[in-house]
């Protein structure tokens, strides 16, 4: 879906830490595009009893609306990827934590809150790979495409936004800002 480009004039800017984020998505067109996803996964998961992965901590609120615009039967989890600096040669060192679902044959969508880079995606899915899922799709609420460097194309997408720094909705600036309602924009 296209960048909106109408904003409610009673949004104010947000100060999170040292930052100054202006509005960006309304929590009214978030609320319209996840109800537009959840039909077309209703359409496409019918009767395949779908199992929706959820990535913490940023996917809790896009997963909790997402669900309740799913009305055919499915089931969730949640994992989470701790990542740490390792040495030069091994580099960022990712780790899977919580995946103790059986997966095999299942029908899966994995449910992120953003695609940056698109690492932490191609990671995930490698990972969940393993499992022998049924098949395999990717959810995310936001995917910033000019930012990608990992060849992946997301099958549900929310918003496709500029390589901005984003908060609210489920994402964060260094831990804070997750339960804004609506999406803001690090301010320029
Ligand atoms: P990746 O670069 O696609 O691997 O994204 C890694 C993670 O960075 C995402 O899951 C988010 O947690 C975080 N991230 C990327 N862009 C933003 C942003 O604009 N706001 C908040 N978190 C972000
Ligand atoms: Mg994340």
């Amino acid at each position: 879906m296209a960048i909106p480009t109408t904003f409610a004039d009673s949004m104010e800017t947000v100060q999170v830490h040292d930052k100054t984020f202006v509005p960006f998505i309304t929590a009214e067109q978030i609320q319209a595009r996840v109800s537009e996803l959840g039909a077309l996964i209703d359409r496409e998961y019918e009767g395949l009893k779908p199992m929706l992965i959820g990535v913490l901590n940023g996917s809790v609120i896009f997963m909790a609306d997402l669900l309740r615009n799913i009305h055919t039967s499915c089931e969730i989890g949640f994992i989470r990827v701790s990542s740490y600096q390792g040495t030069e040669t091994t580099g960022k060192v990712r780790n899977l934590i919580g995946l103790s679902e059986n997966l095999e044959g299942r029908h899966v969508i994995l449910v992120e809150d953003i695609i940056d880079t698109g690492d932490t995606a191609v990671y995930l899915i490698d990972e969940i790979r393993k499992k022998n899922p049924a098949s395999l799709r990717f959810a995310t609420m936001l995917f910033k495409p000019a930012s990608l460097r990992q060849n992946i194309t997301p099958d549900y997408v929310g918003f496709e936004i500029p390589p901005a720094f984003v908060v609210g909705y489920g994402l964060d600036y260094d831990g804070l800002g997750r339960n804004l309602a609506d999406i803001y924009q690090l301010k320029s």
